[in-house]
């Protein structure tokens, strides 16, 4: 008897032991622990305090606030759940991981979309003006506190804020209640909402949990740009992400160079960045729906965006020499003016290049690498100060649901810089050679742009919204140039 309970105990733990490799095999434990009771939209970070005060439509605060509501209504915060390329995206992810997937992408790219749980997949119609407005002001006015050190990795992540449109007010209705980084005045709100100041309106906190994106289940950071920047001289002098995104093209330059804040009257609701692709497509739909104004708007943050890029880097172009004669060209690349990695967040989509040509005295090319094909292809041989993303069997990978590590990292820290080494021989007889070095950029690959655009869903029409009746070759945009003569001999 006392044998055989024996055996029969043996052999339930060895069923257990299998079990247990088992289920390790197929779903490995997370390393991070998640308190899904604070979480209930996870893998969105968002908590949600709801009462009876809803979401407001940014046309209405533009009743008392229109200034704001022109600068914002250019800005990428405002296109950030219509943009048909994350739609695209989007489209891709829930076909693939499923419906829960998209609770993390909307929870940055329209959060009240989430919350309200209004949005139940990809596509546009039906939706309510809020929903479609993104991050739009109450957004951002709503979050009454920040949830950082909560998160699975204790770190700002996915959307890791409280978001709280209002309270419930003594009589019963719904009292609206902003948040902002001011002092209230007795008027403030006029009448319309209740103010309360924050301490982190005016702080990169308030940006972090969206500008710190982590893989939806493994928690790796795909997108680092509040971390990038935490580390960085900027954030030592205190100098945060609304001091270069809120404020116009000449104050961010004067912010980065001087590393002091701007004036109180500089700030402005821009939110201007690199993607000039995205203000030429909205400005293009703009002018299709017959609103001129907003076309002109976006057009003015595409010249904007376009100059930010123009004033983030700085060339320098040394010859070395080996035994007295001309061994390689170096080529450093300096990140002037980014408060973060240069480029940052999308790093493993976004395209930033050297393209080195050099020349003997007859014109004769003597060294090419890092040009565009016709076709927008890149050479092979191009030198991108980018990652490349892997997913769990160390395969390249592209799609942010796959990617849980980088298999190679080469942004360009604030105020630092990389070397880029091409070896050369100047041609018998030729005294010198000029080289002409280029810093590219443009949003994506081109077949992955192609591929994004392909996948958008069946209520958002590139001919008619956007009058795009193929994809075009993606514009590059030249950040700087620099043109060098170098000795062939020492
Ligand atoms: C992405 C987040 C974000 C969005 C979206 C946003 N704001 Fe702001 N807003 C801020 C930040 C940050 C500040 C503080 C900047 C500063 O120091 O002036 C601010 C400041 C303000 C202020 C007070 C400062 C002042 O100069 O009066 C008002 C009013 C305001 N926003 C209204 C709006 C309105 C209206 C919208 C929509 C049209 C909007 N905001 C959209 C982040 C946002
Ligand atoms: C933590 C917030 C956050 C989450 C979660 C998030 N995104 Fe984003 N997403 C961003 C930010 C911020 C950018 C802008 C980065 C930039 O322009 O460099 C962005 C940009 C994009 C872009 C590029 C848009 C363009 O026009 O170039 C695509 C596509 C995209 N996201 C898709 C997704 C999808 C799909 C998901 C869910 C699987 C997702 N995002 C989840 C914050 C987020
Ligand atoms: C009926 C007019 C009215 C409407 C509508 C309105 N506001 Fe205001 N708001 C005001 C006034 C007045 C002030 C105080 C301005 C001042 O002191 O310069 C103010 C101040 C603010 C501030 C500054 C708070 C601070 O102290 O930093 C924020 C943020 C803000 N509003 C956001 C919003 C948002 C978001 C909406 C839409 C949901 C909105 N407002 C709608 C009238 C309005
Ligand atoms: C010292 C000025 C400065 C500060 C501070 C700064 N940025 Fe930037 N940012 C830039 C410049 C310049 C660019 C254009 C070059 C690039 O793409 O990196 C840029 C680009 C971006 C882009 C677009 C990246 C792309 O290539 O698509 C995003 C998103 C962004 N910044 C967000 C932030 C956030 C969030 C913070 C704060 C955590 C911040 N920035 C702080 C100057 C700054
Ligand atoms: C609720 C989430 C959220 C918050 C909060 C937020 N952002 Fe963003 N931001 C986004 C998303 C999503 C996009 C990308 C939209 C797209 O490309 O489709 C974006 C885009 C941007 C861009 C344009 C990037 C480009 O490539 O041109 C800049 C600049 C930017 N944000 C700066 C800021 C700053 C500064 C703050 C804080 C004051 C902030 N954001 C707060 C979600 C957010």
């Amino acid at each position: 008897m006392a044998r055989k309970s024996r055996l029969v105990s043996l052999a339930a733990s060895a069923l257990a032991l299998v079990c247990a490799v088992a289920y390790a095999g197929s779903a490995p434990a997370s390393p991070f622990k998640v308190d899904k009771e604070l979480f209930k939209f996870y893998p969105s970070l968002i908590v949600y305090e709801k009462s009876k005060a809803g979401f407001t439509e940014p046309e209405t605060c533009a009743g008392c606030h229109e200034d704001k509501y022109k600068e914002w209504n250019g800005s990428l915060h405002s296109m950030a759940f219509v943009d048909p390329v994350y739609q695209g995206e989007l489209n891709k992810a829930v076909k693939a991981v499923g419906h829960d997937i998209s609770r993390q992408c909307e929870g940055c790219h329209s959060p009240a979309g989430v919350v309200t749980g209004e949005i139940k997949g990809p596509g546009l119609s039906g939706l309510s003006a809020v929903a479609k407005a993104g991050v739009s002001c109450d957004i951002c006015h709503s979050i009454s506190a920040l949830n950082h050190d909560k998160t699975p990795t204790k770190e700002p992540e996915n959307g890791s804020f409280v978001i709280k449109p209002g309270e419930d007010g003594k009589d019963g209705n719904a009292v609206l209640i902003k948040h902002g980084p001011l002092k209230p005045s007795d008027e403030c709100g006029g009448g319309f909402h209740e103010c309360r100041q924050t301490e982190f309106h005016q702080k990169a906190d308030l940006c972090a949990s969206c500008h710190q994106v982590y893989h939806y289940d493994k928690h790796f950071p795909i997108e680092a740009t509040y971390n990038e920047w935490k580390h960085s001289p900027y954030a030592q002098k205190d100098i945060h992400c609304q001091d270069c995104h809120m404020v116009g093209s000449d104050a961010f330059v004067k912010v980065a160079d001087t590393m002091t804040k701007p004036e109180r009257k500089d700030y402005r609701h821009y939110f201007n960045g690199a993607n000039y692709l995205l203000y030429y497509l909205g400005s293009q739909a703009a002018q299709k729906a017959g609103d001129k104004d907003q076309a002109a708007r976006l057009m003015a943050q595409y010249d904007m965006a376009v100059k930010r890029l123009q004033k983030a880097a700085e060339l320098e172009i040394e010859p070395v020499y080996r035994k007295g004669a001309l061994a390689e060209i170096r080529v450093r690349v300096k990140n002037m003016r980014a408060g973060h990695n240069l480029p940052t967040s999308l790093t493993n989509i976004r395209q930033m290049w050297l393209e080195v040509v050099a020349k003997d005295e007859k014109g004769e090319v003597v060294l090419a690498t890092g040009a565009v094909g016709p076709d927008g292809s890149l050479s092979d041989d191009a030198r991108l100060f980018n990652s490349d993303g892997m997913g769990p069997d160390a395969h390249f990978a592209v799609d942010p649901w796959i990617i849980t590590a980088f298999s190679k990292h080469e942004t360009i820290p604030p105020k630092g810089y990389r070397d880029v080494h091409y070896g050369i021989t100047a041609p018998k007889g030729s005294a010198k050679l000029t080289i002409e070095a280029k810093l590219r950029y443009r949003q994506a690959d081109q077949k992955i742009a192609e591929a994004l655009l392909k996948a958008v869903p069946k209520d958002i029409d590139l001919a008619r919204d956007y009058g795009l009746t193929a994809i075009p070759v993606l514009p590059v945009v030249d950040m700087v140039s620099l043109k060098r003569e170098v000795s062939a001999v020492k």
